[in-house]
């Protein structure tokens, strides 16, 4: 429709709008190429673990705050006119807002604070608009109609139209009816949903007498000029009055609703969605316009019908504007619940902290599911629905309570972001497991998965029961090159050798320079830095940090001053992050615009050089694979410092994330990628530029214990699947059911999965018989109790069994009279691998503790005089379990960090670096979580439970107790919090209800965008806890149905 073409932006090389075809199942991925040890530096990147973050990348928004006297002038209007025109309706309002209970009373003071001014002149000419002009010039009080809520000013200037024979008063006619029906709606908030029918709208062209004005129009018709309406009328003023903004909104979503139950592609201005939907986005995300692409696949037919889909565009391609329109439309209009699955915890909370405001101006809630945060099942909401935003371990367990509680049909939709990440280890394991209980047991439950990588679609549309779309749109185009020696090559895959002359680098090098940086990376970061921003991907953390201390030593003077007192301030933060230490590398370069960022920053400092970077502070980032997983910091130029992510070869898909960085839509015209190579590497370059991109397989039988086996036992835990016939066919719909034909030969799918289970009833955790014979296929199994347990707790396999004997023998001595032994019970198993104890600093750790906590070390066996040998060297000939000796250093890390609650402190008495120390924190805090939910399951550990509560607390914010208030808020991270703490912002009450202008000013290194956020956040998790509560106390109140004698 027109109003919808307007909304695109037209690109001439982007019109491929025909859906693609399927892909070919290409052959397996290229084998892993290990790079020559002699090129080894330093130890082999880290796996991405939780340090990337989504950062918005556009700017303010204009708002009321701090005008008073204009917000007080359309207070005066709408009061004078409810008061002259309409006593009994005002009356109405105000009753309305009494029985709409504490609930109405938040969102009011909320949006007092929240109201948003429209910028007339400048946004009027915008496309998505579609509006004319307004006169920014206009009087408020010229025209009475100027405070009416904007969706109702079509329908009285056609009133107006068609009643001017009988010009009394239409117009206050017509506001009479509409306030009328708006205070009926804000009575009543559950009317503009499931009854709304019955209400005397002007939709019901049956009974409504009195807006005969729509009569004759169709229902299409009528849909679109009320959405037409509100587009149109949107540059004009907004009505502080809270009562009719919410009114129209909900107007609108009802309207919008209705188009979508039409199952008309026609479906409104903005998808279907409230006009206010296209205001936000252009107002928090500062887009304007769709590209092409985004309007294509949000009408392709195959999403009105709900059908499932996967999306594939190249970086940057803008997929997560149409997955969030997707998900507004399926909360709005659909009134369903929508989860969304982000691979780590940092990019779950910046998407928790974008999408509150919406959720807040749109009246959603949005959920946090990561780390230990989030509630299982999910809180059943009366009238709000949810976005769960999860990580892919969360996401997994909200699925599993959902189905236990039977309202896995309340899902309405879930979406998965980098779907590539089906074929990444065990996590890719637990994603395939989660969609594959979704696709059996909720049918109706849409799927929608998006990546930029991906190559064997067809088997995962296979999967997903799913369509397809593909575009190659950039939004800015990518030059890619590589260079050998002095030269640079562009990368054409046309070419035989996949690249092919381009120019010759210029630069000047003495004989030193030339010795120290063979590889020229100077000369090509300093065509770019200051002025653009410049990322250079290196294989190991030590290489970033090398090659930040590099450039920053033969790098002019004159950079120094580019942006000197932000740079300070930074180092000022960090400071303060650091508790008064900052690492001595950053320190050295961040004054040149120079930082390196991989996971060896605690959560804190990652955050702040982030923020730098993207507000133009840092022009350089020297930073790992990690980087590029996800997160959006773009730049001008992407170096690769070497086709090597550790010591393996670069993948295709990790090449193509990480020189998906260049180029920021909006801002820059081009982006270049360079990738450096040595003359000995440049045939395996050419197989990397010719090859496909990999294969996303399945991980199932990767880690049997984290893939099949533990699938096959949730699966009679939930009772998806009972009998061994059922579990077949379940089986059959994974992705690995899909691509059977990659199994050796060796074993058939179905042994697979009869080994599988016969190993479960031998680990005592389901119960039943398994047997050859077909006939025993129908036998039920059942789960054990510690089956459930480690289902529900997402326990690993292989340490169910020997979890369960330390709970039990900590029960008959478990020491209180500190956290030791509890936190030694929740030291994560698997990270136990990747710790080598510092004797020395064992032994000394021992020797501080109490008489009490040397018993702890006793009980979980771990013997001084073990320690002792092992520090002083001395041969050891006692039987003693190594792996529980490096678990109980890891407590002691833990626990000196719980006492401390300074990370830095603590990496540096335990010779450990502190981004390591960090990751064994978090996980920590996730792994007692998990414990608990174990724990639940099996009545014997009851008195574990509250225990294991505290400390899952204590261990997910490790901060002064006074702290916590304030870090419950997503991504409000411990820095942040003490500086709002020391600013007086002490509860989540005063960050709800914080001025944003007033704490940029008291808070340091806070930009507006981020004040926002903040608020926004703390906003909606208010809202969430007292939704929370209010829940409870109805359901308390409610009159049982099956009261005895009633009936
Ligand atoms: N229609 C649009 N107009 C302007 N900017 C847009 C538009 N759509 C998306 N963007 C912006 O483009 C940037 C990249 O978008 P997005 O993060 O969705 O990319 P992506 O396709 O998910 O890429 P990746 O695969 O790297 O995650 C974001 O800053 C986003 O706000
Ligand atoms: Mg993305």
């Amino acid at each position: 429709m027109a109003e919808t073409k307007l909304a695109v932006r037209r690109k001439s090389r982007s019109s491929k709008r025909s859906r693609a075809p399927l892909q070919p199942v290409a052959a397996s991925s290229p084998v892993a190429r290990k790079r020559p040890s002699s090129e080894g530096e330093g130890p082999p990147a880290e796996a991405p673990c939780n340090n990337d973050s989504e950062e918005d990348m556009f700017g303010d928004y204009d708002s009321f705050y701090g005008n008073d006297s204009l917000i007080a002038q359309v207070a005066d209007i709408e009061h004078k006119y409810l008061q002259d025109k309409n006593v009994k309706t005002a009356g109405e309002i105000v009753l309305g807002n009494l029985q709409s209970g504490v609930h109405q009373k938040e969102q009011d003071n909320f949006s007092a604070s929240n109201v948003v001014v429209l910028k007339s002149d400048k946004e009027s000419t915008c496309q998505m608009c579609d509006s004319d002009p307004a006169d920014g010039n206009q009087e408020l009080m010229e025209s009475t109609l100027d405070d009416l809520p904007s969706s109702q000013l079509l329908c009285f200037e056609k009133m107006d139209e068609l009643s001017s024979a009988s010009r009394t008063s239409p117009i206050s006619k017509g506001r009479d009816e509409c306030v009328n029906s708006f205070s009926d709606k804000i009575r009543d908030p559950l009317s503009f949903y499931a009854g709304a029918e019955h209400r005397n709208r002007t939709t019901d062209t049956s009974s409504d007498s009195k807006c005969v004005l729509f009569k004759s129009e169709s229902l299409k018709d009528h849909l679109k000029n009320a959405m037409t309406g509100n587009a149109r009328a949107q540059t004009l003023q907004v009505s502080k009055t809270k009562q009719l903004k919410e009114a129209v909104l909900s107007e609108e979503i009802f309207v919008a609703r209705k188009a979508i139950e039409s199952s008309s592609l026609d479906i409104g201005p903005f998808y279907g969605l409230p006009s206010k939907v296209k205001d936000l986005f252009r107002q928090l995300r500062g887009i304007e316009t769709l590209y092409e692409w985004q309007h294509d696949c949000l009408m392709l037919e195959s999403l009105q019908q709900r059908k499932n889909l996967i999306y594939s565009l190249p970086t940057s391609g803008g997929k997560t504007l149409v997955a969030e329109i997707i998900i507004l439309q399926e909360l709005l209009c659909r009134q369903k619940d929508v989860l969304m699955i982000l691979p780590y915890v940092a990019i779950v909370q910046e998407k928790v902290r974008g999408l509150s405001s919406f959720g807040i101006e749109l009246g959603f809630l949005v959920e946090e599911y990561a780390g230990s945060k989030g509630r299982f099942p999910p809180i059943k909401r009366r009238v709000k629905k949810s976005l769960y935003i999860a990580t892919i371990e969360k996401g997994h367990a909200l699925v599993n309570s959902l189905i236990e509680t039977e309202r896995i049909c309340d899902l309405g939709m879930v979406v998965v972001d980098e779907l590539h990440m089906l074929g990444a280890g065990s996590r890719g394991a637990v994603l395939e497991i989660t969609l594959a209980k979704i696709l059996y047991t909720s049918k109706k439950t849409q799927i929608i998965g998006m990546s930029a990588t991906l190559n064997n679609v067809g088997d995962l549309q296979k999967f997903l029961q799913a369509e397809y779309y593909t575009n190659n749109f950039r939004p800015v185009e990518l030059k890619e090159y590589i260079k050998i020696r002095d030269t640079i090559y562009t990368v054409d895959s046309k070419t035989q050798n996949g690249f092919a002359f381009s120019h010759l680098l210029n630069f000047k090098y003495s004989s030193n320079l030339e010795k120290a940086d063979p590889d020229h990376i100077i000369a090509l970061v300093t065509e770019v830095i200051p002025k653009y921003s410049c990322l250079i991907f290196c294989p190991t953390k030590k290489n970033c940090e090398n090659v930040a201390s590099m450039v920053c030593k033969y790098l002019k003077k004159e950079f120094r001053a580019h942006k000197e007192k932000e740079k300070q301030d930074l180092i000022k933060n960090l400071k303060s992050i650091g508790n008064g230490t900052v690492c001595p590398v950053l320190k050295q370069i961040i004054p040149f615009g120079i930082a390196y960022h991989h996971s060896g920053l605690t959560n804190d400092e990652r955050k702040a050089i982030e923020e730098a970077y993207s507000a133009g502070v840092l022009c350089l980032l020297a930073c790992t694979a990690t980087l590029a997983a996800g997160v959006n910091l773009p730049a001008r130029r992407v170096i690769l410092r070497a086709p090597y992510v550790g010591n393996d070869f670069l993948k295709k898909s990790q090449y193509k994330q990480m020189t998906g960085r260049a180029g920021r839509a909006g801002i820059d015209s081009a982006g270049e990628s360079i990738l450096i190579v040595q003359e000995k590497d440049k045939h395996l370059v050419q197989d990397l530029v010719h090859s496909p991109l990999e294969n996303c397989n399945s991980n199932l039988l990767l880690e049997l214990t984290k893939g099949i086996q533990s699938l096959l036992l949730s699966l009679v835990g939930l009772k998806i699947a009972v009998t061994h016939e059922e579990v077949d066919n379940f089986m059959c719909c994974t992705l690995l059911g899909v691509q059977q034909q990659l199994l050796s030969k060796e074993k058939s799918f179905s042994e697979i999965i009869k080994d599988g289970l016969e190993n479960l009833i031998e680990k005592g955790l389901l119960k039943g018989r398994i047997s050859e014979k077909d006939h025993n296929s129908k036998s039920t199994l059942t789960i054990t109790p510690l089956g459930k347990a480690t289902y529900k707790g997402s326990i690993d396999l292989a340490y169910c069994n020997i979890l369960y004997r330390e709970l039990k023998k900590g029960l008959e001595g478990l020491v209180l009279e500190s956290s030791l032994h509890l936190l030694y019970l929740s030291t994560p198993y698997d990270m136990t691998s990747t710790c080598s104890p510092d004797w020395m600093i064992y032994l000394k750790q021992f020797n501080q503790l109490s008489a009490a906590e040397q018993k702890v070390a006793d009980i979980v066996g771990v013997p001084e005089s073990f320690i002792t040998k092992m520090a002083s060297g001395q041969t050891i000939r006692k039987n003693v379990d190594h792996t529980v000796v490096n678990r109980f250093y890891l407590t002691f890390v833990l626990y000196t960090l719980l006492k401390e609650t300074n990370i830095w402190s603590v990496s540096e008495k335990f010779n450990l670096s502190r981004g390591y120390v960090q990751n064994l924190l978090n996980s920590a805090a996730s792994f007692a979580s998990c414990l608990l939910h174990f724990c639940e399951e099996l009545e014997e550990f009851w008195v574990y439970k509250a225990l294991l509560t505290e400390l899952t607390k204590q261990l997910t914010y490790c901060v002064k107790t006074e702290l916590i208030p304030l870090m419950e808020v997503a991504g409000v991270l411990e820095a942040r919090a003490k500086q709002l703490y020391n600013a007086g912002y002490k509860t989540l009450a005063h960050l709800a209800y914080a001025n944003p202008e007033t704490l940029v000013r008291m808070i340091e290194h806070l930009s507006r965008r981020q004040a926002k956020q903040i608020i926004s956040s703390a906003k909606m998790l208010l809202s969430e806890k007292a939704e929370a509560l209010q829940e409870e106390v109805e359901e308390l109140l409610k009159v049982p149905t099956d009261i005895p004698g009633t009936h």
